[in-house]
């Protein structure tokens, strides 16, 4: 039985991906910040175990905990729409620590093992927000812009080992709590900056618009990550989603 190492389970894609790999036969090592908001099924082949992406230790625990990981699901992360100048320093070091910095941290964790059994999949949750620029959205852009750039230049380093790396690209997904938590990340940081007041609106509109549109599910995003990790022609990044598909093809 493989086994599949997720972040970020406790809600949203993550859990939908956990989901998704318990259906396929898969041993699935859930891991959240706190385990006590764990809400999957019960399962044999489930375990969860506490991780914050942004704490090293915990990382090796969890890994080290977790035995053999044959598909590391780097998906825990978080959003942020503010200016740049909007941003203070503690935030976009936040938003770096989560985002970009943990996905190389939990790659660093489990590569030894990977590479001694000279085979692994790395799948990186992204943006379709990468494939596009937008105002306010700089920062978030920026942190999931770079988690394209590692992806796919460590599938090339990590080819001769046999791991491979891809990255999955979300398009707008309303279901999950990722804007009610941006939201409140913002409102707790000092709210909109006042002199991008018309970006603020245009791109909330431009939100709610799209929102009506066609959107991303959670299983659109765990069918994606399932696909890169059991197909090896996967590309190094595949939009999911009706809107990201819609984007990445207009690039
Ligand atoms: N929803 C969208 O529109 C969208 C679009 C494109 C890409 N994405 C990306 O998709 C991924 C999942 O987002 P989602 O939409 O499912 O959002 P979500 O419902 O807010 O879920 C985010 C998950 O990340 C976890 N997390 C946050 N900080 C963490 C940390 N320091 N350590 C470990 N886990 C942490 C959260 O755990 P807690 O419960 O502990 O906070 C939660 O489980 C993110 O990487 C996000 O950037 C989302």
């Amino acid at each position: 039985m493989q086994t599949v190492l997720i972040t970020g389970c406790s809600t949203g894609f993550g859990r939908e991906i956990a989901v998704r790999f318990l259906a396929e036969g898969w041993r699935v090592v859930a891991t959240m910040r706190d385990p006590s908001a764990n809400t999957l099924p019960e399962s044999e082949q489930l375990r969860v175990l506490p991780l914050d992406i942004t704490e090293a230790a915990s990382i090796q625990n969890a890994v080290a905990e977790a035995g053999a990981v044959d598909v590391l699901v780097n998906n825990a992360g978080i959003g942020w729409l503010n200016a740049v100048e909007g941003t203070s320093m503690d935030v976009v070091r936040r938003i770096f620590e989560t985002n970009t910095f943990g996905v190389i941290a939990a790659m660093q964790a489990v590569l030894p093992g990977m590479r001694e059994r000279r085979s692994g999949v790395i799948v990186n949750v992204s943006s379709s927000v990468t494939l596009k620029p937008l105002p306010l959205l700089s920062v978030y852009r920026a942190s999931k812009a770079a988690v394209n750039a590692l992806t796919e230049a460590a599938a090339l380093e990590l080819a001769p080992f046999g791991i491979r790396v891809a990255a999955v690209l979300p398009g707008a997904a309303p279901s999950t709590r990722f804007g009610t938590n941006a939201r409140a990340q913002i409102a707790a940081n000092g709210g909109f900056h006042q002199a991008y007041a018309d970006f603020t609106q245009q791109t909330l509109a431009r939100m709610q618009d799209a929102a009506n549109g066609p959107v991303t599910t959670s299983e659109d995003v765990a069918e994606a990550v399932f696909q890169a990790a059991t197909d090896p022609n996967t590309p190094r990044l595949l939009p999911a989603g009706a809107d990201a598909v819609a984007w990445f093809e207009g690039r």
